[in-house]
Protein backbone atom coordinates (compact mmCIF):
# COMPACT_ATOMS: atom_id res chain seq x y z
CA UNK A 1 0.00 0.00 0.00
CA UNK A 2 1.33 3.47 -0.75
CA UNK A 3 2.26 5.86 1.68
CA UNK A 4 -0.30 8.37 3.48
CA UNK A 5 1.35 11.23 4.30
CA UNK A 6 -0.31 14.71 5.99
CA UNK A 7 2.11 17.04 5.72
CA UNK A 8 0.55 19.23 9.19
CA UNK A 9 4.30 21.51 9.48
CA UNK A 10 2.80 24.70 11.19
CA UNK A 11 3.49 27.11 8.66
CA UNK A 12 1.05 25.15 6.45
CA UNK A 13 -1.33 24.85 8.86
CA UNK A 14 -1.29 28.36 8.95
CA UNK A 15 -1.60 29.08 5.46
CA UNK A 16 -4.18 26.01 4.67
CA UNK A 17 -6.62 28.38 7.43
CA UNK A 18 -6.48 31.44 5.82
CA UNK A 19 -7.05 29.37 2.47
CA UNK A 20 -9.96 27.52 3.95
CA UNK A 21 -11.19 31.25 4.60
CA UNK A 22 -14.84 32.38 2.54
CA UNK A 23 -13.26 35.95 2.86
CA UNK A 24 -9.95 35.69 1.30
CA UNK A 25 -9.90 36.46 -2.34
CA UNK A 26 -8.72 36.05 -5.47
CA UNK A 27 -5.62 37.05 -5.92
CA UNK A 28 -5.10 36.20 -1.82
CA UNK A 29 -6.05 32.56 -2.13
CA UNK A 30 -3.84 32.11 -5.84
CA UNK A 31 -0.72 33.59 -4.09
CA UNK A 32 -1.51 30.72 -0.92
CA UNK A 33 -2.08 28.10 -2.84
CA UNK A 34 1.40 29.20 -4.77
CA UNK A 35 3.09 28.93 -1.37
CA UNK A 36 1.39 26.11 -0.16
CA UNK A 37 2.57 24.09 -3.16
CA UNK A 38 6.33 25.02 -2.76
CA UNK A 39 6.14 23.73 1.10
CA UNK A 40 4.53 20.78 -0.24
CA UNK A 41 7.36 20.49 -2.92
CA UNK A 42 9.72 20.16 0.24
CA UNK A 43 7.87 17.35 2.20
CA UNK A 44 7.26 15.27 -1.38
CA UNK A 45 11.07 15.41 -1.79
CA UNK A 46 12.18 13.94 1.53
CA UNK A 47 12.65 10.47 -0.14
CA UNK A 48 14.20 11.73 -3.47
CA UNK A 49 17.49 9.52 -3.76
CA UNK A 50 20.94 11.31 -3.88
CA UNK A 51 24.00 10.92 -6.24
CA UNK A 52 27.43 11.37 -4.52
CA UNK A 53 29.95 13.70 -6.91
CA UNK A 54 32.94 16.02 -5.25
CA UNK A 55 33.08 19.86 -5.96
CA UNK A 56 36.02 21.84 -5.05
CA UNK A 57 35.88 24.32 -2.34
CA UNK A 58 38.07 27.57 -2.43
CA UNK A 59 39.87 25.39 0.40
CA UNK A 60 39.58 21.99 -0.18
CA UNK A 61 37.45 18.92 -2.27
CA UNK A 62 34.25 18.38 -0.74
CA UNK A 63 31.80 15.53 -0.72
CA UNK A 64 28.19 16.58 -1.97
CA UNK A 65 25.14 15.21 -3.14
CA UNK A 66 22.67 16.16 -6.68
CA UNK A 67 19.37 14.61 -7.03
CA UNK A 68 19.35 11.55 -8.71
CA UNK A 69 15.80 11.75 -10.53
CA UNK A 70 14.24 13.13 -13.19
CA UNK A 71 10.77 14.50 -12.43
CA UNK A 72 7.65 15.73 -14.12
CA UNK A 73 4.90 17.86 -12.65
CA UNK A 74 1.14 16.72 -13.78
CA UNK A 75 -1.97 19.04 -13.14
CA UNK A 76 -5.05 18.18 -13.40
CA UNK A 77 -6.61 20.77 -14.83
CA UNK A 78 -7.38 22.94 -13.70
CA UNK A 79 -7.21 23.74 -10.15
CA UNK A 80 -3.84 21.64 -10.46
CA UNK A 81 -2.68 24.74 -12.23
CA UNK A 82 -2.37 26.72 -9.61
CA UNK A 83 0.39 24.56 -7.65
CA UNK A 84 2.87 24.21 -10.60
CA UNK A 85 4.79 27.29 -10.26
CA UNK A 86 5.15 26.89 -6.49
CA UNK A 87 6.44 23.45 -6.79
CA UNK A 88 8.91 24.63 -10.04
CA UNK A 89 10.39 26.71 -7.41
CA UNK A 90 12.11 23.53 -5.78
CA UNK A 91 12.28 21.53 -8.64
CA UNK A 92 13.09 24.15 -11.33
CA UNK A 93 14.32 21.11 -13.40
CA UNK A 94 10.75 19.39 -13.61
CA UNK A 95 9.14 19.16 -16.87
CA UNK A 96 5.03 19.66 -16.82
CA UNK A 97 2.58 17.61 -18.59
CA UNK A 98 -0.99 18.88 -17.99
CA UNK A 99 -4.63 16.66 -17.68
CA UNK A 100 -7.73 18.36 -18.50
CA UNK A 101 -10.42 16.57 -16.21
CA UNK A 102 -13.56 18.09 -14.87
CA UNK A 103 -16.33 16.82 -12.76
CA UNK A 104 -19.67 15.85 -14.37
CA UNK A 105 -21.49 18.32 -11.64
CA UNK A 106 -24.46 15.57 -11.65
CA UNK A 107 -22.48 12.31 -11.64
CA UNK A 108 -19.54 13.56 -10.12
CA UNK A 109 -18.19 10.94 -12.96
CA UNK A 110 -14.89 12.76 -14.04
CA UNK A 111 -14.79 13.90 -17.69
CA UNK A 112 -11.13 13.75 -19.07
CA UNK A 113 -10.61 16.78 -21.89
CA UNK A 114 -7.23 16.94 -22.40
CA UNK A 115 -3.91 15.26 -22.12
CA UNK A 116 -0.21 16.88 -22.93
CA UNK A 117 3.08 15.32 -22.03
CA UNK A 118 6.55 15.85 -22.33
CA UNK A 119 8.55 13.95 -24.89
CA UNK A 120 10.56 12.32 -22.50
CA UNK A 121 8.19 11.32 -20.06
CA UNK A 122 8.39 7.78 -19.83
CA UNK A 123 12.04 8.57 -18.34
CA UNK A 124 10.86 10.69 -15.60
CA UNK A 125 8.83 10.09 -12.01
CA UNK A 126 5.45 11.84 -12.39
CA UNK A 127 4.19 13.73 -9.47
CA UNK A 128 0.18 14.44 -10.15
CA UNK A 129 -1.18 18.02 -8.58
CA UNK A 130 -4.67 18.69 -7.57
CA UNK A 131 -5.53 20.74 -4.78
CA UNK A 132 -8.71 18.59 -4.16
CA UNK A 133 -9.54 14.84 -3.62
CA UNK A 134 -12.85 14.92 -3.29
CA UNK A 135 -14.52 11.26 -4.70
CA UNK A 136 -11.25 10.89 -5.99
CA UNK A 137 -12.52 9.91 -9.09
CA UNK A 138 -10.39 12.84 -11.16
CA UNK A 139 -7.47 11.59 -9.44
CA UNK A 140 -7.72 7.93 -10.15
CA UNK A 141 -8.51 8.85 -13.75
CA UNK A 142 -5.44 11.17 -13.97
CA UNK A 143 -3.17 7.94 -12.77
CA UNK A 144 -4.99 5.57 -14.89
CA UNK A 145 -4.65 7.37 -17.91
CA UNK A 146 -0.40 8.24 -17.65
CA UNK A 147 -0.18 4.21 -16.53
CA UNK A 148 -2.19 3.39 -20.17
CA UNK A 149 0.43 5.43 -21.58
CA UNK A 150 3.04 3.52 -19.99
CA UNK A 151 4.34 6.44 -17.82
CA UNK A 152 5.26 6.35 -14.11
CA UNK A 153 2.77 8.40 -11.52
CA UNK A 154 4.99 7.65 -7.98
CA UNK A 155 2.92 10.56 -5.33
CA UNK A 156 -0.59 12.59 -5.96
CA UNK A 157 -0.19 16.00 -4.22
CA UNK A 158 -3.24 17.58 -2.87
CA UNK A 159 -4.32 19.96 0.13
CA UNK A 160 -7.50 19.21 1.07
CA UNK A 161 -8.60 15.22 1.11
CA UNK A 162 -11.81 13.72 1.95
CA UNK A 163 -11.43 10.14 3.47
CA UNK A 164 -13.82 8.62 0.27
CA UNK A 165 -10.99 9.93 -1.98
CA UNK A 166 -7.89 8.52 -0.14
CA UNK A 167 -9.71 5.18 0.36
CA UNK A 168 -10.66 4.89 -3.25
CA UNK A 169 -6.97 6.46 -4.99
CA UNK A 170 -5.79 3.76 -2.00
CA UNK A 171 -7.46 0.80 -3.60
CA UNK A 172 -6.88 1.85 -6.99
CA UNK A 173 -3.27 2.55 -7.04
CA UNK A 174 -2.05 1.52 -4.21
CA UNK A 175 1.25 1.92 -5.49
CA UNK A 176 1.04 5.64 -4.87
CA UNK A 177 1.73 7.95 -2.64
CA UNK A 178 -1.27 10.10 -1.27
CA UNK A 179 0.66 13.62 0.60
CA UNK A 180 -1.83 15.85 1.69
CA UNK A 181 -1.63 19.31 3.84
CA UNK A 182 -5.02 18.37 5.40
CA UNK A 183 -7.79 15.75 5.87
CA UNK A 184 -11.06 16.85 6.22
CA UNK A 185 -14.14 15.00 7.44
CA UNK A 186 -16.24 14.20 4.38
CA UNK A 187 -18.30 15.22 1.41
CA UNK A 188 -21.54 16.61 1.38
CA UNK A 189 -24.20 15.40 -0.57
CA UNK A 190 -23.12 17.31 -3.62
CA UNK A 191 -19.71 15.69 -3.31
CA UNK A 192 -17.79 18.68 -2.21
CA UNK A 193 -15.59 18.05 0.76
CA UNK A 194 -16.68 19.25 4.63
CA UNK A 195 -15.21 21.76 6.02
CA UNK A 196 -13.24 22.34 2.42
CA UNK A 197 -12.44 25.21 0.69
CA UNK A 198 -15.57 25.31 -1.80
CA UNK A 199 -14.55 24.84 -5.23
CA UNK A 200 -10.83 25.34 -5.42
CA UNK A 201 -10.68 26.26 -9.92
CA UNK A 202 -13.38 29.31 -8.96
CA UNK A 203 -11.71 30.46 -5.74
CA UNK A 204 -8.22 30.21 -7.94
CA UNK A 205 -9.62 32.17 -10.99
CA UNK A 206 -12.35 33.81 -9.88
CA UNK A 207 -15.76 32.14 -11.65
CA UNK A 208 -18.84 31.45 -11.18
C1 LIG B 1 -12.18 19.67 -8.79
C2 LIG B 1 -10.81 19.43 -8.20
C3 LIG B 1 -10.51 18.00 -8.60
C4 LIG B 1 -11.88 17.37 -8.51
C5 LIG B 1 -11.96 16.62 -7.21
O1 LIG B 1 -12.09 19.92 -10.14
O2 LIG B 1 -9.85 20.34 -8.64
O3 LIG B 1 -9.98 17.87 -9.89
O4 LIG B 1 -12.84 18.43 -8.53
O5 LIG B 1 -13.13 15.89 -7.16
P1 LIG B 1 -13.17 14.31 -7.23
O6 LIG B 1 -12.10 13.81 -6.32
O7 LIG B 1 -14.55 13.98 -6.76
O8 LIG B 1 -12.95 13.90 -8.66
P2 LIG B 1 -13.36 20.36 -11.01
O9 LIG B 1 -14.03 19.17 -11.60
O10 LIG B 1 -14.22 21.28 -10.21
O11 LIG B 1 -12.68 21.11 -12.23
P3 LIG B 1 -11.83 22.46 -12.25
O12 LIG B 1 -10.49 22.17 -11.62
O13 LIG B 1 -11.72 22.75 -13.70
O14 LIG B 1 -12.59 23.52 -11.49
N1 LIG C 1 -13.76 19.98 -5.99
C1 LIG C 1 -13.55 21.14 -5.33
O1 LIG C 1 -13.02 22.11 -5.89
N2 LIG C 1 -13.97 21.23 -4.04
C2 LIG C 1 -14.54 20.19 -3.41
O2 LIG C 1 -14.88 20.33 -2.21
C3 LIG C 1 -14.76 19.00 -4.11
C4 LIG C 1 -14.34 18.91 -5.40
Amino acid sequence: MGRFIVCDHPLIQHKMTFLRDKNTDTKQFRELVDELATMMAYEVTKDIPLEKIRVQTPVAEAEGFVVGRMLGLVPILRAGLGMVDGMLKLLPSAKVGHIGMYRDPETLQPVEYYFSLPSDVTERELIVLDPMLATGGSANAAIASLKARSCRPTKLVCLIAAPEGVKAVQEAHPDIDIYVAALDRHLNGHGYIVPGLGDAGDRLYGTK
